[in-house]
């Protein structure tokens, strides 16, 4: 079985044409590490091409929908349809050369995602998910993990920020996440591919504070098509307005946020 619709089709061909240029550029990055100026301004311009070919696949096959971009910000057209789109996100890794960053792009109607796409160009691993039909991976559906025991866990985050409550157990590998268990904390430095792997079940949570919607519009389809929870800290909120998030498979969500609130 695999996602089909229209808008699918187009978001997975618009990624795959971007990620060509991904590709080439991450080897570039590569070679830039050892040069004196370092990669800094070539990652700068590569960012800026992916989203221009995003635009334009997405704007050749949808001319009236509107978008936010974090490069370009918006363009306003049809307020129902809007595509939200982050064109690298693990800026910091792409730069750094380390293999682990990915397109996101996600869809809005209404003000609600209803379709999203995190592309891991590198691993050519492509989680999509649409409304009322699922979560996959490279078309094979994916769940959240079923694990309830914390100390089974590996819980995600891209914190620490300065002066939270959760910085100190983001600081630390291994935390005091209740008073009787030490459960892994792992920081891979993409949001969206840390919440497309909420969706398959490979960590067990996620949180973060302080983040932007392109880093997490894909992915909260991802997680919510595969049955993970999306909360703030005090458990509520699904939508994420104050850009802080809680992610988790239903048998861990309410310890999670007990900690975290
Ligand atoms: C960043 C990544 C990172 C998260 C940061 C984001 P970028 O996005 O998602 O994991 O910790 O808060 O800004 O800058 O690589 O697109
Ligand atoms: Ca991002
Ligand atoms: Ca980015």
């Amino acid at each position: 079985m695999k996602l089909s619709s229209a808008n699918i089709n187009i978001m997975v061909k618009a990624c795959r044409k971007a990620s060509k240029t991904l590709i080439r550029d991450f080897g570039e990055v590569e070679n830039l590490q050892v040069s004196i100026k370092g990669p800094g301004d070539f990652v700068t311009a590569s960012d800026k091409k992916v989203e221009k070919i995003l635009i334009e696949e997405l704007q050749k096959a949808r001319p009236n929908y509107s978008i936010l971009s974090e490069e370009i910000g918006k363009i306003d057209n049809d307020d129902s349809f809007r595509w939200i789109i982050d064109p690298i996100d693990g800026t910091a890794n792409f730069l750094h050369g380390i293999p682990h960053f990915a397109i996101s792009v996600g869809l809005e109607h209404n003000k609600e995602i209803i379709c999203g796409i995190v592309y891991d160009p590198i691993k050519d691993e492509m989680f999509v998910a649409e409304k009322g039909n699922g979560s996959y991976l490279n078309n094979q559906r994916i769940r959240v993990s079923s694990r309830s025991k914390l100390e089974d866990c590996i819980i995600f985050t891209g914190g620490p920020r300065k002066e939270s409550k959760d910085r100190e157990m983001a600081l630390s590998e291994y935390k005091n996440f209740s008073s009787k268990v030490l459960i892994p904390i792992r920081k891979l430095g993409s949001a969206a591919l840390d919440l497309a792997y909420v969706s398959a079940g490979r960590c067990d949570g996620f949180w973060q504070r302080g983040l932007n919607y392109w880093d997490i519009a894909a992915g909260i389809i991802l997680v919510k098509e595969s049955g993970g929870f999306i909360t703030d800290f005090k458990g509520e909120n699904e939508y994420v307005q104050n850009k802080t998030i809680v992610v988790a498979n239903s048998k861990i969500n309410k310890e999670m946020i007990e900690v975290l609130k």
